[in-house]
């Protein structure tokens, strides 16, 4: 009886790690999905980015415009903000350049990218 009722235990502890795996899979490619998007759309400023063009060029600014059109509400803000924190770390990408960027492409960003932006707090 005893045994059984771990064999029980034990069968259901997979079922339920199965049952787990397959819920957070979904989860990180959907956040996953958005960030790419917006790193997709920034690989072709990797130039201006790191501080090795003076002028970011016409393919890279018609993604920066399209990063700034999908931001239309808060909390898409917000998730672009985490979006471009990481790839801001991740591309060790110059602060200057980073900061000019929307200007430069005529996009009116109403934050700052920084390192240490809190993105909780963009409206
Ligand atoms: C970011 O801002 C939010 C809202 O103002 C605040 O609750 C949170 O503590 C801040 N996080 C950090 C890391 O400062």
């Amino acid at each position: 009886m005893k045994k059984t009722t771990s064999a029980f235990a034990a069968v259901l502890l997979l079922v339920m790690l199965a049952a787990v795996q397959q819920l957070a899979v979904p989860v990180v490619l959907a956040d996953d999905v958005s960030c790419s998007g917006v790193i997709n759309d920034l690989s072709l400023c990797l130039d201006f980015l790191q501080g090795n063009a003076g002028q970011p060029s016409d393919r890279c600014c018609t993604g920066v415009k399209a990063i700034y059109a999908a931001a239309d509400t808060a909390a898409a803000r917000q998730a672009t903000c985490e979006c471009l924190k990481s790839a801001y770390n991740m591309v060790n990408a110059d602060l200057y350049a980073t900061q000019t960027l929307p200007g430069a492409c005529g996009v009116p960003l109403s934050y700052t990218i920084s390192p240490d932006i809190n993105c909780s707090q963009i409206e």
